[in-house]
């Protein structure tokens, strides 16, 4: 079977700010270089949040802050491994691969299946959707009308190592 046969999914809801980091604690504990992880939502939805967790399970010591005018942050973590934290916001929604390359997220993203070493973790990951590879995780992360506190993560793979992941985090 192909891996564009592979898909899974899997919602889980979040009450809490530490909640969310430690859902992102869970996925970083068990992702392996080469993994791009697509983060949407609105503005503070909390994907910077989930990004704090992927990098405290992923054993990375910096504070990670969002990239938003910076685009990229680069951080070392265990076994190797380094998070690569982007943020597609500044991009336009149609963006070109001219757009996506002044900052190297083509060379990026190809480095990412290729070298071993980097996790990707994409903020905005829409804005650059024709650019990401066939086996990524999605997370979709809404707030929820009743609770300013509350939100629901939906998560979605399309290939063999992201299903991986969901199939480690289901209870
Ligand atoms: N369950 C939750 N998960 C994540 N963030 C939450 C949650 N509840 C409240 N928040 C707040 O929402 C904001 C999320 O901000 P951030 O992670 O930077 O969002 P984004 O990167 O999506 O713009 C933070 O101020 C955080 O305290
Ligand atoms: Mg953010």
């Amino acid at each position: 079977m192909s891996s564009h046969n592979v898909s899974a999914s899997l919602t889980l809801h979040s009450d809490s700010q530490a909640a969310t980091q430690r859902i992102g604690a869970a996925i970083g504990r068990v992702v392996n270089a080469g993994q791009v992880i697509a983060l949407r939502g609105e503005l503070g939805a909390g994907k910077t949040t989930l990004v704090q967790g992927i990098a405290a399970g992923m054993g990375v010591e910096a504070r990670v802050t969002s990239p938003t005018f910076i685009l990229v942050n680069e951080y070392t973590a265990t076994e190797g491994r380094r998070l690569v934290h982007i943020d597609a916001y500044r991009l336009a929604e149609d963006a070109t691969l001219a757009d996506a390359a002044t900052f190297g997220l083509a060379d990026l993203l190809v480095e990412a299946g290729m070298d071993g070493v980097n996790v990707v973790a994409i903020e905005w990951a829409e804005r650059v959707a024709t650019l990401l590879p066939d086996d990524i995780l999605t997370i979709a992360i809404t707030p929820c009308a009743d609770d300013p506190d509350a939100r629901t993560l939906q998560l979605t793979a399309t290939g063999a190592h992201s299903a991986a992941i969901i199939a480690q985090l289901a209870p």
